[in-house]
């Protein structure tokens, strides 16, 4: 072996060595680069090294270059392969960027609907009244037979009510808590039943899933004032003191005397808008004196109770609490309509 050639050879592998090393452990992109130059730029070692070679003997020249030209492919593609693991490691030291301020879960909010319900329940229960729920899935009976409803009355109709079988129906209203309690206590009853209902129904001011709140009290000697006192003590504990009331007659099978209360324009004050038709009066529950038949199907003896009971819509509640006029924002659960309570 010549001196050349052993120089070439010898220093052809521990440039390989050095220059792999060199190339793995740079840190930054720019390093890579600059070894490349170093390495494999026109003025480079490996570009000196071919040089060396072309003045070897002729039948060592054909070895000896193959041999160098592997070694700068192998330099190349580990600086192509430390540029690739360097740029993914910046990607990755992006998305984990700790100085970074924190990003806080957003805290949760209860909706609108909510809300009020548990409003109207709060004010009820410091009333005396207790909370009860019951089955949205709801029989014939209890939604309309002991209600009082006459077998054609058009309530049972089609087009109100969705029906799950003959007689089986989706609520059209929570008023099936009054006989389901009653039938499991004697009286005094005082209670309050929260909840969703159904009725096929689709506009401005109707979706076909609603909220209401039932009352119910029986007892001895239970009056028509009491049925006063009570919602109007409600109507002013959940708008203002000074909000004025009105009873206005009305009919449900399942009370009598019937009376649709109504509150002076929340918005307008009685002068006329368009949130309440001009009429200044704004209709928020129906209610009444149990119907003497309701409580003979749960056998109360009516000679000795009486009572009243109501019904009230949460949604028609909320609208006016918050001047919301497009019912069905409450159920599209868009996060900057939400965010607003
Ligand atoms: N259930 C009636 C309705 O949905 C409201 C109501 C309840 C009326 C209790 C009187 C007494 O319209």
């Amino acid at each position: 072996m010549s001196v050349e050639q052993s120089i070439a050879h010898q220093s052809l592998d521990e440039i390989r060595a050095q220059a792999l090393n060199e190339i793995k452990t740079a840190v930054t992109a720019e390093d890579v680069q600059e070894l490349n130059t170093r390495y494999l730029g026109r003025k480079g070692v490996m570009t000196q090294v071919l040089r060396t070679i072309a003045n070897l003997p002729a039948e060592e020249r054909p070895a000896a270059g193959r041999q160098a030209n592997q070694v700068k492919q192998q330099i190349d593609t580990a600086c192509r392969e430390t540029l690739a693991r360097l740029a993914a490691g910046a990607q990755h030291l992006e998305r984990l960027d700790v100085s970074l301020p924190g990003r806080s879960a957003a805290p949760g909010g209860l909706h609108p609907l909510t809300r009020i319900t548990r409003r109207i329940c709060d004010i009820f229960t410091r009333m005396g009244f207790e909370v009860v729920e019951g089955p949205e899935v709801e029989s014939d009976y209890y939604n309309f037979e002991a209600l009082n409803f006459p077998k054609d009355h058009p309530a049972r109709d089609m087009q109100d009510t969705f029906f799950v079988s003959d007689d089986i129906v989706l609520r059209t209203h929570t008023s099936p808590a009054q006989p389901r309690v009653m039938e499991k206590r004697q009286p005094p009853v005082r209670i309050i039943a929260p909840g969703k209902v159904y009725r096929c129904d689709s506009d401005l001011t109707h979706t076909p899933m609603f909220h209401q709140v039932e009352g119910l009290l029986v007892d001895e000697g239970v009056c028509f004032g009491d049925l006063k006192g009570t919602l109007t003590a409600f109507v002013h504990q959940m708008f203002d003191e000074q909000i004025k009331v009105r009873f206005r007659p009305s009919f449900f099978p399942f009370t009598e005397p019937s009376a649709e209360v109504d509150i002076l324009c929340v918005i307008c004050r009685g002068t006329g808008c368009r949130v309440c038709s001009q009429t200044g009066w704004l209709e928020i529950l129906g209610s009444g004196m149990v119907h003497p038949a309701v409580l003979e199907n749960v056998g109360y003896d009516t000679r000795r109770v009486t009572g009243f009971a109501f019904g009230m819509g949460v949604e028609r509640i909320t609208m006016l609490k918050y001047g919301v006029d497009d019912i069905r924002k409450y159920f599209e659960n868009d996060i900057r309509f939400l965010r607003q309570f």
